[in-house]
Parts: C-alpha cells; structure tokens; sequence
C-alpha cells in the first residue's frame, strides 16, 4: 500500500481532487467507483469547484451502496447525497451513473443487476472508497465471513450510528440493512484511493495497513490489491 499523508482534510482533498481529475483527462470514459458520507465531502467540494475544468460526459460512477427500501428521491438516501454533492454539478451525463436502487422489489436480482452493469462497463478504473472506524469497507462489516459480490447487508449499529445525521439524528430510524458492493467486486477495482481522516479512525487504518488480513476488518483485505493509494490526516495516521 501506497500511503499519503497531508496537513489536513482540505489538503487531502485537493491532493485527491487532482488525482481523479487528471486520471479523467488521460482517460475520458473512466469508470469511476464513488462512496458517500463524510470523509469525501471535500474532494467533491473540490471537484465542484473545478467542474469547469474537465468534461465529464464520457465519464461512468458506480456508487458504492445504498439503503435498502430508499428510492433514488428519497433525500436520506445516497443517490439524494451524490446529486447534492456531485451529480447536480459537473457535466456528467445522467445514463452514464450506476446506482444500487434500494428501493428494487427484488432486492437480489438489482444486486445481480448492479454486478453485471459493473462488468458491462468493463470494470471500474478508480475507486474511491472510506472507511468506518470498525473496519468496514462499503457496508461490508467486520464477520467471520465477507460477501464477494453485491449484497444486502446487515448493518451493525455502529454503522447505523454513524448515519443518523442524514435522519434527524435518531439512529433508530437509519434502515437495518443496505445493498452494498463485495468485496471482490471492490477488489477487482484497477486502483483504489482509501481516505481517512480524524482520530476516531486511527484503530481501523493501523489494523487495515499493519495488521493480520482478516474479515474481522474488511479492509485489512486491502492488502493484497496491487495498486492501493491511502490517504491521511496526521490524526487518522496516528497509530502507524
Ligand atoms: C459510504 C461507505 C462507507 C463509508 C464509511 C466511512 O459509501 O461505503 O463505507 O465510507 O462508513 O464513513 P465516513 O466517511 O462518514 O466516516
């Protein structure tokens, strides 16, 4: 693993701003791999920002995971957060963004659907991804075993906690389960950029880089991909 450190969150994400902007300039029909939540909420300020800079017609997203029984409109859900954040901003064109539909009567087959849109688009080039201070990756929380492929996953509390401000606060009311990428479907990503910043993340990130591989933290996983960049603030990097 490549690891990066910077000064602070608005350093790592212009640093990572300039990463996927220029990866989109040397390759227009990137298939971009995208997460939600709090850690890439300045790399998509950034890229806002810039929209200008970089046409993003011929560029394709797949976005990590989604609540399940949340419709694309529904404003708690991801697809709600990517439009605000990105979507809405930048000249991508609409056809060309994947989404996990939560709200699928099927909720297995749209996993199925998800992976083959995946494959279709000849696999994802880039994928950003976050990190939960359990270890998780996507929602694919710590077990004794991991999901390869996208799924419906169970959602600790913990996890269902660190989204209630996208639902007024009460983690009760954060749905129980989400459909989420696997971890090969994560893994068969070209390059992946893993951000973390913040104190709270120093255990995960020290487990993920210098621990034992194990399902106990997803993102130990990691280590075996060829081409992982990891970028952090000095808190996150704390325990390295
Ligand atoms: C989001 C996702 C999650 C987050 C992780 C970190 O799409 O898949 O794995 O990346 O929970 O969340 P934040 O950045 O809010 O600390």
């Amino acid at each position: 693993m490549n690891i990066e450190r910077f000064e602070d969150d608005e350093a790592l994400s212009a640093a990572l701003a300039t990463h996927v902007l220029d990866t989109i300039v040397k390759r227009p029909s990137l298939v971009l791999g995208l997460a939600t939540g709090r850690s890439p909420l300045g790399f998509y300020r950034e890229l806002r920002e810039r929209s200008g800079r970089v046409d993003w017609s011929r560029v394709r997203t797949f976005n990590l995971d989604e609540f399940a029984g949340l419709d694309s409109l529904n404003p708690n859900s991801y697809r709600a957060y990517m439009q605000a954040e990105l979507f809405d901003h930048v000249s991508i064109d609409a056809a060309n963004i994947g989404f996990l539909n939560g709200a699928a009567s099927d909720l297995k087959a749209e996993c199925r659907r998800y992976e083959d849109a995946i494959e279709a688009a000849g696999g994802i080039d880039l994928q950003i991804l976050g990190i939960g201070a359990n270890g998780h990756i996507g929602f694919n929380e710590p077990a004794d075993g991991l999901c390869a492929h996208t799924h419906i996953a169970e959602l600790e509390q913990e996890s269902r906690e660190a989204n209630a401000e996208r639902f007024g606060g009460d983690w009760t009311t954060v749905p129980e389960r989400a459909l989420s990428m696997g971890m090969a479907t994560i893994l068969n990503a070209r390059e992946i950029v893993l951000i973390a910043t913040g104190a709270e993340k120093a255990d995960a990130v020290h487990g993920m880089i210098e621990g034992l591989i194990t399902t106990r933290l997803p993102a130990s996983l990691l280590q075996v991909h060829p081409r992982v960049t990891v970028m952090l603030d000095g808190a996150a990097a704390g325990k390295l």
